[in-house]
């Protein structure tokens, strides 16, 4: 069977499925006997093209990989692998004849889970690739809870026609913002999750008080404020969004202390909300609302600089961002994917706060515009 240019034999033989990467009939053949005895469905790559996608397409749960491929190093396509987001969470183990130190550190950097050094011990190969399958049973699950958030999200941004795009809007921005200042793969990815999950507590909050045109009652806008609280509870069960629930949290707090919900000043801001309240004011600005036209980027701009120069943002931040952001709007960069559905929540409004108390949706754009 041919699949995406590599050759494959398929034995679906269990619900578990084991992909080897291995360009030895012979060897392949004797493992992939062993592993459906175990009861585990195995697919085999034996050439070089398509590596990726077969891993993407098969979804296996623990792929096999010798290290010693004759088109390329294992250490390579398990660094691929380890970066794509599709097959980042598959568990890789490493086979290979190599025995030195040097070898070991260069699979670990590589991002391998395990290795079995050739000739192995099938009891061991076995009871390593149950162990790795479990684990991501595991990963599995909690990637499904994070999808019912993602499914929330959605559910959120659906309520109001108006913001439709924001998200997608504000996790590139962010990601644009955090790469200028030279964020590591991790926070940048905790930034791609906090855009677009940042305003999922909104699910809380009735639709009569957040869709509402008019003004706010101090109760209602008390209420809209716990959107942040709201959400970051969501997620607290889930340690994958660890690093995203500051970003929920305090991504209404402002540096002079003027935010909410917890009033926070300067450095207690963690800076990965920072980034989304820059990012979040500006998209807010610069696209029409059903109260007001969109200010445009050049306005916009002056705005950000307005809050960076009362203390309320961090003025570096806002420098770096509006150097490109123009060209952002521009040309808006590809939507931050979170799998294969782009998420786009509501977002409005309450990012231009600062020197009033009672909003509406009306009086935020016109305190902002007379500042
Ligand atoms: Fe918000």
């Amino acid at each position: 069977m041919t699949w995406g240019g590599a050759k494959l034999m398929i034995r679906d033989h269990g619900n578990r499925r084991i992909l080897i990467v291995d360009d030895s009939p012979a060897f392949t053949e004797a493992l992939a006997k062993l592993l459906a005895a175990e009861g585990f469905a195995v697919d085999v790559v034996h050439d070089s093209d398509g590596v990726i996608e077969a891993v993407a397409r098969s979804a296996p749960d623990v792929v096999l990989l010798d290290v010693e491929l004759p088109w390329a190093s294992g250490f390579e396509v398990c660094r691929s692998l380890k970066q794509h987001d599709v097959t980042r969470l598959i568990p890789v183990v490493l086979l290979t004849g190599l025995v030195g130190r040097e070898h070991r550190l260069a699979g670990i950097e590589a991002g391998a889970d395990d290795f079995l050094t050739k000739p192995f011990d099938s009891s061991e190969l076995t009871a390593r690739v149950r162990s790795l399958s479990r684990l991501k049973r595991f990963t599995d699950e909690l990637e499904s809870a994070e999808s019912v958030i993602v499914s929330l999200a959605l559910t959120v941004e659906a309520r109001d026609a108006y913001t439709e795009g924001h998200c997608d809007r504000l996790s590139s921005y962010a990601v644009a913002l955090g790469r200028a200042i030279g964020l590591s793969p991790d926070e940048l990815s905790a930034l791609r999750r906090g855009g677009l999950l940042h305003d999922v507590g909104k699910v809380g909050i009735p639709d009569a008080v957040l869709l509402k045109h008019g003004r706010l009652t101090s109760d209602e806008y008390q209420l809209v404020k716990q959107h942040t609280i709201i959400g970051e509870r969501l997620c607290s069960g889930l340690r994958s969004l660890a690093a995203v629930r500051p970003i929920i949290r305090q991504h209404h707090e402002r540096l002079d202390g003027t935010g909410y919900p917890d009033g926070l000043r300067g450095s207690a801001v963690s800076l990965l909300a920072q980034i989304i309240g820059v990012v979040d004011a500006f998209d807010a600005m610069t696209t029409d609302r059903p109260y007001r036209a969109s200010l445009g980027a050049e306005r916009a701009i002056d705005e950000l600089r307005g809050d960076a120069a009362r203390g309320a943002m961090d003025s570096t931040l806002v420098e770096t961002f509006v150097a490109f952001a123009p060209e952002l709007l521009a040309a808006p960069p590809p939507a931050e994917a979170w799998g294969d559905s782009p998420v786009r929540l509501v977002e409005d409004r309450q990012c231009m706060m600062g020197d009033f108390v009672e909003p509406t949706w009306v009086e935020v754009a016109t305190v902002s515009a007379a500042r």
